[in-house]
């Protein structure tokens, strides 16, 4: 079965899905608007930091477990050790899979909704910002629109994972990862030529030391694990089916460079859009729904950067959901022996089920609570403040303990020679790093991320 498996067809077809994962609502919708709540430029030094020091790390060994097995999540652990417990972390991420999807999958459709709202011209209706949030929550309060948009956007990622690893998820990366870049930039030059570009510019620089405390660093840990699709397997999926020729290291650290840079950039055609009209840049998780339609209302050109906007956030969530769904196919595929196309069509339709009640968190289910959290907010907070960095924590814990660095070594050589032989102070520091770093901060990211949950169950009972 496995000479059958299917692989990437080059280099830069790998990058450019792994990126697409990466690259997503995460860099777009989330980084920004917690950047803004979390005091700005202080808050993505932290970031860039957990990013360096536990994002590449571990993304380095989600990649090498996936090329060395050449095997799903469950496969691959269980390959590598032998045992049903390493075997369950594969399957947690599995478990992660299908969460995130569901969830994820209603805000990319809020997205493909706002295209045509954008080509509609509805946003010009706006006199002042609060009828831009009171018009989000009227769409987002109706059943069909919103169950209508996440079954679209489901229907979508199906298609391009269907079509397969090289036809679909190759293709479909290198085709719309160019066009993202492209219409960032746009939007980017777009939002430092208004008028009180530089007020935006120095909330994203100024470092405001005093707005750092412990809540922020793990908000940042938290957003590098989400953002870098890792904790659950995306990004070992993908690595199994990359060629031993292509290496580890290097791929890493292109994808983290490519993800940071977009995240950047967005912060920047953001922020500067947002202070150049003098809204409030800590708006939440409304950020790029309520205020930038008003922002682009007073902007020149505005109809079309609206459309150009939420044309681009649609395709970068559509290269991250495809990988989600990639995980969950590959599992059923490599491990239950499923054929590959009725694997998509069954996952696909279950995942949508399990969304249903996301979509209507919304609307009909709004007073809905588990733990005071409705149930689009609980399935998000299970899955990226508990199981990513939870499967972060044993990911590196089975690399440096349990597989053993020496063999992991090995295999992280193949393709890396030359790294190997002129830096090997690189390789030290990926050891150290993975061994003691990234262990010990996301266990108390993780105790933090309880401690929540404790307060809430607290408050309940
Ligand atoms: N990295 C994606 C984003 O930033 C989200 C994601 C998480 C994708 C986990 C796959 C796995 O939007």
């Amino acid at each position: 079965m496995e000479n059958k498996r299917e692989s990437w067809g080059s280099k830069t077809g790998f990058i450019l899905a792994a990126a697409g994962s990466a690259i997503g609502l995460g860099n777009i919708w989330k980084f920004p608007y917690i950047a803004g709540e979390n005091g700005g430029a202080s808050f993505i030094i932290v970031y860039l930091i957990c990013i360096a020091v536990i994002g590449l790390p571990v993304l380095i060994a989600e990649i090498l477990i996936g090329r060395t097995t050449q095997r799903d999540p469950v496969g691959a652990f269980r390959k590598l050790s032998n045992s049903k417990f390493w075997a369950s972390v594969g399957g947690m991420g599995i478990v992660g899979g299908f969460l995130i999807l569901s969830f994820y999958a209603v805000i990319a459709g809020w997205a493909l909704g706002y295209i045509v709202e954008a080509l509609k011209g509805s946003f010009f209706n706006f006199t002042e910002p609060t009828s831009s949030a009171n018009y989000f929550n009227d769409l987002v309060g109706n059943i069909f629109w919103n169950l209508g948009y996440f079954i679209l956007f489901m229907l979508i990622t199906a298609v391009i994972v269907w079509a397969g690893i090289r036809k679909g998820i190759e293709r479909g990366s290198k085709i719309m990862m160019p066009i993202l870049f492209f219409l960032l930039i746009i939007l980017m030059i777009r939002g430092l030529t208004l008028e009180g570009a530089e007020n935006g510019m120095k909330f994203l620089w100024d470092p405001d030391w005093s707005k750092i405390g412990p809540q922020s660093v793990l908000i940042a840990l938290g957003h590098a694990f989400f953002t870098l699709s890792l904790g659950m397997g995306a990004m070992l999926t993908y690595g199994s089916y990359m060629s031993k020729k292509t290496s580890v290291p290097n791929s890493a650290l292109q994808i983290v460079f490519l993800d940071t840079l977009i995240a950047l950039i967005a912060g920047i055609a953001i922020f500067t859009s947002v202070f150049a009209v003098g809204l409030d840049p800590a708006a939440g998780p409304g950020l790029i729904f309520h205020t930038l339609p008003s922002v682009f209302i007073k902007m020149p050109g505005g109809y079309i950067f609206s459309i150009l906007f939420f044309v681009l956030l649609t395709i970068a969530a559509l290269t991250s959901s495809i990988s989600l769904l990639q995980v969950v196919v590959s599992y059923f595929v490599d491990e239950r022996g499923w054929q590959r196309h009725r694997a998509v069509i069954v996952l696909a339709l279950v995942i949508s089920i399990l969304g249903i009640p996301s979509a209507l968190s919304f609307n009909v289910l709004a007073d809905f609570k588990i733990f005071g959290l409705n149930f689009f907010a609980f399935v998000d907070f299970i899955a990226s403040n508990i199981l990513l960095p939870l499967g972060g924590l044993l990911i590196s814990i089975f690399v440096a303990w349990v597989w053993g660095f020496d063999k992991a070594l090995v295999n992280l050589r193949e393709g890396a020679e030359k790294l190997f032989d002129n830096n090997p102070w690189v390789i030290k520091f990926w050891k150290i790093f993975l061994r003691f770093f990234a262990p010990v901060l996301i266990f108390l990211v993780l105790l933090h991320s309880i401690g929540i949950l404790d307060k809430i169950i607290n408050m309940f009972s």
